[in-house]
């Protein structure tokens, strides 16, 4: 799988949709700097070219596929712009985040419009007006569970008490829903003999999560390794946000640790010091390793769904995608 020239091709495809719809739908010119704006930071465009790659396993129409992976790139980036409200993130991608560069107030009609835009993919992707409906019910599923997820993520803010389970009901709505999304689109739009019915409905899904679930875990992982694109390092811990080595520090700290961790729950306690002994106290865990031993367990989950088993080309694209992760 050549990564970039997927990336390349998606990028040209989705760079044409978004001025053919947003042409028609004639929407202010603001508006339309805004979507430029956004669009063109770019990012990994994970989930769409995973869709594609996975549309291909099961003979899904490449045309649908492409609209449909715009649609869900489009969800995600409104979902983006809006989180960097929520988290007061003023990078995103390495660049200025749409509400530092335009306002608060834009950002959240930025937001608001590219939701409507993913909606009106929809129409664009097929004429079948029973697919469209099916359709409309995946999207707004997977948009109810992300926002569910980010309300979750938000209450949890600065909270020092978070339990594995709670991270992992955080992380299936934020992050899963839409991995959910690009797998049970699939599932029911691949023509009816590359599929495996039953089995296959449930485990798309599964699927979904588990990528997902490894996804985010990664990216937790990487706020505290420093990769993160144009963020400065450690900025979960600075900010008190939900991450998996928070629920893993909470897990195996000794109580008098958890007594600290709580007397430093509010914004005003994190101050240098404070994050400092906060990172020491995380490589002493060694919640690092702890996180990468999930992933792995994950991708054991992954690797025993019969639907992976069973197809050696489903199996090698995923394998694809993990590669790219560097996991
Ligand atoms: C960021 O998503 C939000 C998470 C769920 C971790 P991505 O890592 O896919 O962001 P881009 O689109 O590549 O910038
Ligand atoms: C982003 O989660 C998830 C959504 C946008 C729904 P985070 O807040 O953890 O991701 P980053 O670190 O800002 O990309
Ligand atoms: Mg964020
Ligand atoms: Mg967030």
């Amino acid at each position: 799988m050549n990564y970039q020239n997927l990336l390349n091709e998606f990028n040209g495809n989705l760079q044409k949709i978004i001025v053919q719809i947003t042409g028609e739908l004639q929407l202010e010119t603001f508006l339309q700097e805004m979507i430029d704006y956004q669009i063109k930071q770019g990012g990994k465009r994970f989930r769409p070219l995973l869709m594609i790659e996975v549309g291909k396993v099961f003979h899904c129409e490449p045309q649908l596929m492409n609209y449909l992976a715009a649609t869900v790139e489009i969800i995600h980036n409104a979902s983006l712009v809006h989180d960097d409200i929520q988290d007061y993130d003023a990078k995103r991608r390495g660049a200025i985040a749409a509400w530092k560069y335009f306002s608060r107030p834009q950002a959240i009609n930025l937001g608001d419009v590219l939701m409507i835009l993913a909606l009106e993919l929809i129409y664009k992707s097929t004429a079948n007006e029973i697919d469209q409906l099916q359709l409309v019910k995946l999207v707004t599923r997977a948009i109810k569970e992300l926002i569910n997820g980010q309300v979750l993520d938000i209450e949890k803010k600065n909270s020092c008490y978070l339990t594995m389970d709670e991270y992992d009901k955080i992380i299936y709505g934020k992050t899963g829903s839409l991995f959910r999304l690009v797998f049970a689109i699939i599932a029911d739009f691949a023509p009816t003999k590359a599929r495996n019915e039953d089995l296959m409905q449930e485990e798309m899904l599964q699927l979904g999560t588990f990528v997902g679930r490894i996804f985010q875990i990664r990216d937790d992982i990487i706020d505290f390794t420093g990769k993160k694109e144009g963020r400065k390092i450690h900025q979960d811990i600075e900010h008190g946000r939900v991450s998996i080595l928070k629920a893993l520090a909470y897990k195996y700290a000794s109580p008098e640790t958890r007594d600290w961790f709580e007397s430093i729950s509010e914004c005003n306690k994190r101050n240098p010091e404070n994050i400092k002994k906060l990172v020491e106290i995380y490589k002493k865990l060694d919640v690092m390793r702890l996180a990468t031993e999930i992933i792995q367990q994950e991708k054991t989950k992954i690797n025993n769904l019969s639907l992976m088993k069973n197809n050696r080309e489903l199996s090698k694209t995923i394998g694809g995608f993990f590669e790219f992760l560097d996991i």
